[in-house]
């Protein structure tokens, strides 16, 4: 039993040095999916977004995720656990005046871009673990995780840390993908899907949505909501294979070489867009609660 502790501590561990490396690495890739660094999948609206504008799709998630923290006219804290380019923390902040935005993530190289693009603005990264940060308990009105949760496999300590650092009556959106069912009950397909997606993205791995809500009730959590935005998502998930084809193409119109970390992401998309073809077993979710 020991010995399995150690094990699966190491392979935390050791998938969050990849997870670093590949963000300070492939992290400027990003432009080329989005405009704005948004490091997300998009949400459609029919009549509203235009399926062939992905950063309208992009922008459209953080105006979904930021309605559902149900933002008053009052001061509001907000912290964006695993915040990448700050994407959605500057959304909020044109959204929003009376807005304070915190960002935390591992690369470095996120900390740094990410504040020049908030420079003069209402919000700092700060390089955090958003495990164990050191922001105080009960500092924060909202908190947002778009696909970020993932990396560290939607762990228990992850919704206990956010848990703590929420004020009482503040708001939590995450916005995710999730399996459907365990995934020992997986299909071959799902199966292979789902561990390449893991491996290229360096996933710790994902959990049920079923677990999430069971694991926020008993946290303490209230007003739990679960929805199902997959085929919300679906369209900006069907720009995957033009993003990749486009990108490998300027690569080398401009006689460049693609690094290792910028392959292993995009193969990590395929196995995105792969995953979510499996539709019995992985769902997009947007999951909020009250404290
Ligand atoms: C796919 S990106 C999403 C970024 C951002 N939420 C967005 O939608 O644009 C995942 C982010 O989670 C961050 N992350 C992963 N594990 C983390 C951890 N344990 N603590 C802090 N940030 C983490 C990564 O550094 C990266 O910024």
């Amino acid at each position: 039993m020991k010995t399995q502790a150690i094990h699966i501590k190491d392979y935390s561990e050791q998938n969050k040095i990849e997870m670093v490396d590949f963000y300070n690495e492939a992290t400027e890739d990003y432009e080329f999916w989005s405009n704005d660094y948004n490091m997300h999948f998009g949400y459609f609206i029919p009549f509203k977004t235009n399926p062939f504008k992905r950063d309208s799709m992009l922008n459209q998630m953080n105006s979904q995720v930021l309605k559902r923290l149900k933002i008053g006219k009052a001061k509001n804290r907000l912290v964006d656990l695993g915040c990448g380019m700050g994407g959605t923390m500057r959304h909020a902040l044109k959204l929003h005046k009376n807005i304070i935005a915190y960002g935390v993530t591992l690369s470095g190289f996120q900390v740094q871009q990410g504040n020049e693009l908030l420079k003069g603005k209402n919000g700092i990264i700060l390089k955090e673990n958003y495990n164990n940060t050191s922001f105080q308990s009960n500092s924060f009105d909202s908190a947002v995780a778009i696909e970020s949760f993932c990396h560290s496999g939607h762990g228990e300590n992850t919704l206990r840390e956010t848990h703590r650092i929420l004020k009482p009556g503040g708001r939590l959106v995450i916005a995710d993908a999730f399996l459907k069912k365990d995934k020992t009950k997986l299909c071959k397909g799902g199966k292979y899907s789902y561990n390449k997606l893991c491996n290229h993205w360096s996933l710790e791995k994902l959990e049920t949505h079923t677990f999430i809500k069971q694991k926020l009730k008993a946290l303490g959590f209230k007003d739990i909501k679960v929805e199902d935005a997959s085929f919300r998502v679906a369209p900006s998930v069907l720009h995957v294979p033009f993003a990749i084809t486009g990108f490998i193409l300027k690569k080398l119109l401009n006689f460049k070489s693609i690094k290792k970390e910028s392959l292993h992401n995009l193969k990590g998309s395929f196995y995105a867009l792969l995953s979510g073809l499996h539709m019995k077993s992985f769902g997009y979710y947007i999951i909020s609660a009250t404290k």
